[in-house]
């Protein structure tokens, strides 16, 4: 197990010697490492025993730090920025040469951010390198939105856990890149699409469901629970199999299971308590008695988007 703490000289030591430290950000922890050496980067793609071609985004606390890393940075990557820094969106921008190709699968974008959460950012002012951090979760599990989620299951191969407490927004954040004049979302997340086409303008979304290299999170089957998941109408679902054995997760609506087995994302219908429940709620399907989980989509709109999507993806089969 790891140590969890809110120490930030520790955790700035570890990571100038190339070691990895979970972090809190509002969206969900981060399992972070100097985003300029390769020999650190190398070791998160060991420990979230990850594909080296699937790019890891770049946090940092301050704009002179993103424009140390990046070029030709597009007005409307600038409006994103300035009305959404520190905060859920991350932005694809061309990379300088000083960025490790092992950060960035060797594409010619880097992804970068700044988070939103207070520990990050002072262990970020206090660094003098961006940090590397994917999920702090392994490759195609459920993101982690707790020190304790971290630590079930990569406190084996980490030392530092920064404690930050339950993330607040609860989902990964929105990624968006611009090819031409047109901007793109590649991941739907913690920004809200309708946020985003108020301060640019409307905005294409192409969040690909297939295994596509470009950007392979996208993976269909990404945050899976280890249990079968079934999405559509609960009752109706409900009444063909065996109460005991069936875990739910209703967007408000109690349904007839044991306690332990539901999970009611926001019992009054609030899409941002929502977000910030689902990753844990999908952790809860994973009990040993479990054997089928139904869900239901939320409303399609502002963070029922994202919310779906990672339902959707929870359901997917390979
Ligand atoms: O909210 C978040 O973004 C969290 C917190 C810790 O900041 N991080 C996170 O990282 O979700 P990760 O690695 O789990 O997801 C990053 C996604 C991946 O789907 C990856 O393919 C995509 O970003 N990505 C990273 N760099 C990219 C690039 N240069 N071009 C295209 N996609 C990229
Ligand atoms: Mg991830």
């Amino acid at each position: 197990m790891a140590e969890i703490g809110i120490d930030i000289a520790k955790a700035r030591q570890l990571l100038q010697s190339d070691e990895l430290v979970a972090i809190p950000t509002e969206t969900v922890y981060g399992l972070a490492a100097n985003a300029l050496s390769e020999d650190a980067i190398v070791k998160v793609y060991t420990a979230k025993n990850r594909p080296k071609f699937d790019p890891l985004i770049a946090h940092v606390d301050s704009l002179e730090k993103v424009k140390a890393l990046t070029k030709n940075i597009p007005q409307k990557a600038k409006d994103l920025a300035s009305q959404f820094w520190p905060g859920p969106l991350t932005i694809l921008l061309d990379k300088k040469p000083n960025v490790p190709d092992l950060l960035t699968s060797g594409l010619n974008r880097v992804a970068v951010r700044i988070p939103n959460h207070p520990l990050t950012l002072e262990l970020l002012s206090q660094l003098d390198f961006p940090l590397a951090a994917p999920s702090a979760n392994p490759f195609g599990y459920v993101s982690p939105t707790t020190a304790k989620h971290v630590d079930d299951q990569l406190g084996a191969k980490i030392t530092y856990i920064l404690d930050g407490g339950k993330c607040n927004v609860g989902l990964e954040s929105t990624i968006v890149g611009f090819e031409g004049d047109d901007a793109i979302v590649y991941r739907l997340g913690g920004t809200k699409v309708e946020a985003i086409e108020q301060a640019i303008g409307a905005v294409k979304v192409n969040v690909n469901m297939s295994s596509n290299p470009a950007a392979p999170g996208m993976l269909k089957s990404h945050y899976s629970p280890g249990r079968k998941m079934v999405i559509g109408d609960i009752a109706d679902n409900l009444s063909k199999l065996n109460k005991a054995t069936t875990g739910i997760i209703s967007f408000r609506d109690s349904f007839d299971v044991p306690e332990a087995n539901l999970s009611i994302l926001s019992a009054s219908g609030d899409l941002e308590e929502a977000a910030r429940n689902i990753f844990s709620s999908l952790r809860l399907m994973d009990q040993k008695h479990i054997e089928v989980v139904l869900a239901e989509y939320v409303p399609k709109e502002g963070l029922g988007r994202a919310i779906n999507d990672r339902l959707k993806r929870a359901a997917a089969e390979d």
